[in-house]
């Protein structure tokens, strides 16, 4: 086959123009890094009253467990001020020591897997997620064991929850079946290995990559010589493959995905027990988003017909909601009046610390109030708003898990 000169010249701007973009994207990266302070991504510290809020107790009682020696074996460190400087990780020793238990589900109780998908391109999926899991995981003492599954091969959540791992297995080589395991290796040690511990304690992310994109050739190529459904099983890789094998070390796994409707997605929704879909409040974005959901009735069908057990919630959520705009005021109106209860009580508000954060690829839980570039204020209000919607969440999923729900009787 030969490629005619047009073609050539095209091609060879496409690898120049890729030698750039490669660059360009490791230059960000290093400045990136540059404005951390040591290589791994660090979460903040807390103050003893933040420590204490946390532990629901008070300043005095963590003081006088200080005194008691109760906490000596954990040497937490001090801040500049003298003052101790708790990480997450002590506060969750600490919480051992005092007896707190973790609050997690049942074994019984449903592993909660809820997929975040729109076909709009920057509705706030990514930004929504990353905040949404650090809130979970970092603005209670239950311990959540939270799992994050980038499968948006351009990877924007996994830079939110980078692994100190050079070159990771990503989720589309677990789902692409190119792994040989090693000697004595088996496939659910491998897979759980694959969840990379994060700056935050009880998340763990596992990321994707560029070469994910190869999932769909492949999953095509393998179709066309295949015509049994059970030869192949490409919608249910991401559920057998890479979710079930580790489905008891954890409670709850988020899914991040891409704009597309490809075979990636349909493995998620495969996967999912829950959907939460963002809705930016522009009349373009809800126009594109009907149009969406038109489709994915359509598409549902299809993963029903193989197997899947439906949903436990499908939730819209209003996502960068700027409050005081007319005219998103009132798509927020109609977005609730069509869907009603299916609506997110609180929109995630459009924030600059979410903004600034985001730049740095930091949650808005990451850092403390003094390194953030927005204002204290910024930053404390779009905390605030984060846990609401966070809050309705956790309802949301833990209204499945038996166990915790309270076993008041009604009187007859
Ligand atoms: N609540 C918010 N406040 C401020 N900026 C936001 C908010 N939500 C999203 N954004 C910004 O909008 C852009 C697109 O968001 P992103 O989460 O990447 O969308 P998606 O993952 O759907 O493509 C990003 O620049 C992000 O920082
Ligand atoms: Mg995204």
């Amino acid at each position: 086959m030969s490629i005619n000169n047009n073609a050539l010249s095209t091609y060879r701007l496409l690898k120049a123009t890729a030698e750039v973009a490669e660059k360009s994207l490791e230059g960000r990266i290093q400045h990136y890094r540059a404005h951390l302070k040591s290589e791994e991504k660090e979460l903040r510290t807390y103050t003893q009253k933040a420590a204490a809020d946390l532990l629901g107790c008070n300043n005095r009682t963590l003081k006088r467990r200080h005194d008691n020696g109760d906490f000596d074996d954990l040497n937490i460190k001090r801040g500049a001020n003298g003052h101790y400087a708790y990480t997450l990780v002590n506060i969750f020793a600490m919480a051992d020591i005092m007896d707190i238990k973790p609050d997690h589900r049942a074994e019984d109780d449903k592993l909660q897997v809820i997929v975040i998908n729109s076909l709009k391109g920057g509705c706030g999926k990514t930004t929504s997620m990353v905040n949404i899991a650090a809130a979970l995981a970092t603005t209670n003492i239950k311990r959540y064991r939270i799992g994050i599954i980038d499968l948006d091969p351009q990877g924007s959540s996994s830079s939110f929850f980078p692994s100190s791992e050079h070159d990771p297995i990503t989720v589309g080589d677990l789902m692409r079946d190119c792994i040989d395991l090693d000697e004595g290796e088996t496939w659910p040690e491998f897979v759980s290995n694959s969840f990379l511990p994060t700056h935050i304690p009880n998340i763990r992310v596992l990321p994707s990559g560029m070469d994910d994109f190869y999932f769909e050739h492949e999953t095509a190529t393998l179709l066309k010589d295949t015509s049994n459904y059970e030869q192949t099983r490409h919608y249910h890789k991401l559920l057998e493959k890479v979710i079930d094998p580790v489905k008891d070390e954890f409670d709850i796994i988020l899914i991040d995905t891409a704009p597309t409707l490809n075979f990636m997605f349909y493995n998620a929704l495969m996967a999912s027990t829950a959907m939460l879909i963002p809705v930016h409040p522009e009349a373009v974005d809800f126009d594109a988003n009907n149009k969406y959901l038109k489709r994915l009735g359509e598409i549902y069908h299809t993963v029903a017909a193989l197997g899947h057990n439906g949903w436990d919630f499908m939730q819209f959520l209003v996502t960068n909601y700027v409050k005081g705009n007319h005219s998103q005021r009132d798509i927020v109106k109609d977005v609730r009046s069509a869907f009603g209860r299916q609506v997110m009580s609180y929109p995630i508000n459009h924030s600059s610390a979410i903004t600034a954060s985001s730049s740095s690829f930091n949650t808005i839980f990451d850092q403390k109030a003094s390194d953030s570039l927005a204002s204290r204020e910024s930053l404390m209000r779009a905390q605030e708003n984060i846990k609401d919607v966070v809050d309705e969440l956790e309802m949301l999923i833990r209204s499945n898990w038996q166990s915790t729900q309270s076993s008041l009787n009604t009187p007859k």
